[in-house]
């Protein structure tokens, strides 16, 4: 890591000693940035995603804005099913679309087999120009949705209330369902592989809908399959993290996937879950997203409550709940980024244990 001047977010990831707290915000390279949304103007998403030039710009607008300890690649979840022959529609305040969702046998059969190197290169170059840009001052997070959450897309064709389209898939034609998230877990291990070799520094893989699941559906549409991923991806020293949103009943069962670092969503006590992993994972969040819509003494307040909870020592990723909200005043994000710079280094230094922090 001797080419990065900033790793702290890598040394967390892997419970090493770290002289503060890193932090960074999921959907931090997003539309509550002015200077996203000024891009975001002369072109759409998708173009967004594929010129590499704009992909890199707006990835490194949150290192200079905000002040975070780690860039995250932009992108979406949805360029894989693109890749596999999807038409991929993003639209304004409706969100993605499919226009040609996977209803049957033959719809699947029709999901090419991807090699990200061809089929999503544009990624693989935003990445080597991320990292160019970057110059080593932080590290590069590269990331996927899970199986399971690709899948919801797929079949339900966009966002969705109760799911009932992908429900009928894996409790009518369980085998149909299986067969596609198998096809799915090859892609995201070759995608998150390619993007490692192109140089991401740490990859996080997004279950945005595995709270939907019943434990033992969880585990066998979803956990097998981020499992199978981990254990398929062609990595060094680069950490996986596994962030599956509302799944909270039993994180013992998350840690089996292999993951180095657990995000937590922010309906859970961090330091409940560290006192129940025991060392077994590092952990990521957990500060609701909503608090950034209140003042910063507020969000101080906030930020040193996880810090307590969390209590004294490494392996601890500050990050929020889940994704920046584009409704979120930039200088609340930028305040949250301060504080945790500032309260957390108390939490590291061996003194404050005898003070019983
Ligand atoms: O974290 C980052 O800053 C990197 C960029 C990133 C985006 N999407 C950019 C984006 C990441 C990590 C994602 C992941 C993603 N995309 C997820 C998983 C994470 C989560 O939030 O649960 C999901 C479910 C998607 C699918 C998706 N993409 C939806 C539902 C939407 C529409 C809703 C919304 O937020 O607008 C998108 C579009 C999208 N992806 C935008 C951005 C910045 C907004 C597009 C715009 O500028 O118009």
């Amino acid at each position: 890591m001797s080419n990065l001047q900033n790793d702290l977010f890598i040394k967390a990831c892997k419970g090493q000693e770290t002289e503060r707290t890193p932090v960074w915000i999921m959907r931090q390279a997003g539309r509550y940035l002015p200077q996203y949304r000024m891009i975001r103007e002369k072109a759409d998403f998708l173009t967004m995603c594929k010129t590499p030039e704009l992909a890199a710009q707006v990835t490194l607008q949150p290192v200079d804005l905000i002040g975070v300890d780690a860039a995250i690649i932009f992108s979406d979840i949805l360029v894989i099913p693109e890749a596999m022959g999807m038409h991929l529609e993003m639209h304004e305040g409706k969100g993605p679309m499919f226009h040609n969702p996977i209803r049957n046998k033959d719809d699947v059969s029709r999901l090419k087999r991807i090699d990200p190197w061809k089929d999503l290169k544009y990624v693989m170059d935003a990445v080597s120009l991320s990292k160019k840009e970057l110059n080593g001052r932080v590290p590069l997070i590269g990331f996927s949705g899970s199986p399971w959450t690709l899948l919801t897309y797929m079949v339900e064709g966009k966002g969705s209330k109760n799911f009932s389209i992908v429900k009928k898939l894996i409790y009518n034609y369980p085998s149909l369902a299986h067969e596609i998230l198998n096809k799915l877990a090859e892609a995201v291990a070759d995608y998150l592989s390619a993007k490692i070799e192109a140089g991401v520094n740490a990859v996080q893989i997004f279950d945005t809908w595995g709270g939907i699941l019943s434990p033992a559906d969880f585990e066998e549409f979803s956990l097998q399959y981020v499992a199978k991923i981990i254990s398929l991806i062609k990595k060094k020293t680069e950490p996986v993290i596994f962030f599956a949103k509302g799944v909270n009943y039993d994180h013992i069962k998350l840690t089996s996937a292999g993951a180095d670092v657990l995000g937590l969503d922010w309906t859970v006590d961090i330091g409940k879950v560290r006192n129940i992993v025991h060392g077994k994972t590092d952990l990521q969040g957990n500060m609701d997203q909503t608090i950034l819509y209140a003042n910063t003494e507020r969000i101080r307040n906030e930020v040193i409550k996880i810090l307590e909870s969390y209590g004294y020592g490494s392996g601890h990723v500050f990050n929020l709940g889940h994704g920046i909200l584009p409704d979120i005043e930039p200088e609340n994000a930028k305040a949250l980024v301060d504080f945790v710079k500032v309260e957390s280094p108390r939490f590291h230094r061996k003194e404050s244990l005898s003070k019983g922090t």
